[in-house]
This record gives C-alpha cells, sequence and structure tokens, in this order.
C-alpha cells in the first residue's frame, strides 16, 4: 500500500487511496462526535466495533444481492472498499418512530408504526442536514429520477436485510440513516457504513439502547454496548 494519501478527513473515519484508483482504505477511529459535531469524545475501541460490524452487514447485504462498496476487511481498525463519489444525501429509514422524527411528530420516542418511514436529508454541514424530499433532490439535481428510484430500492432492501440480520442477534433495528455513492462506471451503489453511530439499536426482550444515543444522552458503558452489538452479530454471521 506505498501510494497511500488520505484523501478523506472526516470526524470519525480517514479514507486514503491505494495502488488501485477504484479502491480505497478507510480507517475508522475512535473519535465520536454528536449534535453536527459539537458534543465530542474519544471512546476507546469504537473504531474497532464500527469496522468489524460494518464488514458484518455489508457482507450480509452482498449476499442479498444488496450491493454496496465493501470489499475486504485488513485489520482490525480498517477495509477495503470501492472508491466512490459521494452523493450528499441520507436516507434515514424508520421502523419505529424515535429521535428527531417523534420530536417532530410530537411522538413516544420508540413509537410502533405499521410501515417504514424513508426520510431524505441533504447532507451538508453548514445547513445542519435539513430534510428534503424527492422534488428537492431533482430540482437541486443531486440525482436523476432514476438514480434516486435506485436509492430508495438500495435502502428499503438493505433495511428490511438488516433488521433481520439484527432480529437473528436478539436485537431490534429502529433506524438507520444509509447513504449510496456512484462508482466510476456510473453505478449506484450502498456505501458509508452501518454502526452503532448511525443506526439506532435497542437489545429485543429488554429495550436497553446499545447505540450513539448512549453518548448522546451521556448514559455509561458506551464501548460496552458496541462490544456487545459486534459480538451478537458475530454470532449471528456465523449461524
Ligand atoms: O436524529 P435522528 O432521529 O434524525 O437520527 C436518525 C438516525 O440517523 C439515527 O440512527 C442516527 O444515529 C442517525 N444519524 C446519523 N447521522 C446524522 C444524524 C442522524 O447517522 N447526522
Amino acid at each position: 500500500m506505498s501510494t497511500r494519501e488520505l484523501i478523506y478527513d472526516g470526524k470519525e473515519k480517514k479514507v486514503y487511496s491505494t495502488e488501485d484508483p477504484d479502491v480505497v482504505l478507510i480507517h475508522y477511529n475512535d473519535v465520536t462526535t454528536a449534535y453536527g459535531g459539537i458534543k465530542r469524545a474519544v471512546i476507546k475501541d469504537k473504531g474497532i466495533c464500527n469496522n468489524h460490524i460494518s464488514a458484518l452487514a455489508f457482507q450480509v447485504l452482498a449476499k442479498e444481492g444488496v450491493e454496496n462498496h465493501f470489499i475486504s476487511l485488513e485489520n482490525d481498525r480498517e477495509q477495503l472498499c470501492r472508491k466512490i463519489e459521494i452523493i450528499p444525501l441520507q436516507v434515514v429509514a424508520r421502523n419505529r418512530l424515535a429521535g428527531s422524527t417523534a420530536r417532530m411528530l410530537g411522538v413516544e420516542n420508540g413509537t410502533v408504526i405499521p410501515n417504514t418511514v424513508f426520510e431524505l436529508r441533504y447532507n451538508n454541514d453548514r445547513l445542519k442536514d435539513p430534510m428534503i424530499n424527492d422534488t428537492h433532490v431533482l430540482a437541486l439535481g443531486i440525482v436523476t429520477e432514476d438514480e434516486l428510484k435506485r436509492i430508495y430500492y438500495l435502502t428499503a432492501r438493505a433495511n428490511e436485510v438488516l433488521k433481520e440480520f439484527f432480529h437473528k442477534a436478539g436485537m431490534e433495528l429502529v433506524d438507520a440513516k444509509l447513504e449510496c455513492g456512484r462508482t466510476s462506471d456510473g453505478k449506484i451503489i450502498l456505501s458509508d457504513e452501518i454502526s452503532p453511530d448511525n443506526c439506532r439499536i435497542w437489545d429485543e426482550k429488554t429495550g436497553e439502547v446499545l447505540d450513539k444515543d448512549r453518548f448522546r444522552h451521556d448514559m455509561s458503558d458506551v464501548t460496552v454496548s458496541y462490544q456487545q452489538v459486534m459480538e451478537r452479530l458475530e454470532k449471528a454471521f456465523e449461524k
């Protein structure tokens, strides 16, 4: 990996180039941020957990035909992924109403719903990732109509597959923030990360919160929860 060059320095991840122009190395660190970066801390070993959890999730998704950027796990903190052009769009799939949407709609956190809710957010730090709809996406030219259809298809399928995978591990996927990217040959695939940092994950039996909400709400044992998610998914993966 002699041509390793930093090409993106995110808060919680660093992306490096590799000898192959279509492949990047993603490094997961222990920095954790919330509320648009206002709250920040180092959570020991979080990067290791998220690297492993993402790798497991992307492998399960690939097996179920959900095309994504993951190639291989390199070590505890790094994975090789296909290089994509970032699309500044987040799709939040909600299997219950929690967090910002529960507050927006004035319902209890964790309200059970009969259908999955999909929200689009414009990925823009300066504007604080505002919620937008399909017509905003097309008006801003973020993607074409066909690409948006594919993004909905990939994220809806990903949500279904991930719900089942977490269920196999005795956990409930409450919501997930998913992102897609464009490969060099113009194909839209699932990208970014799948971890307790961008998913709400509750213990199915006890309702215990196992995700970043622990950090957001100053709850104890954030590392322990992330490790628990990793270990439970590792076991479910082997089944
Ligand atoms: O805060 P909100 O309820 O909108 O979050 C929905 C989901 O998206 C949660 O799982 C949260 O962790 C994730 N999220 C994220 N990045 C953000 C905002 C939310 O990964 N910037």
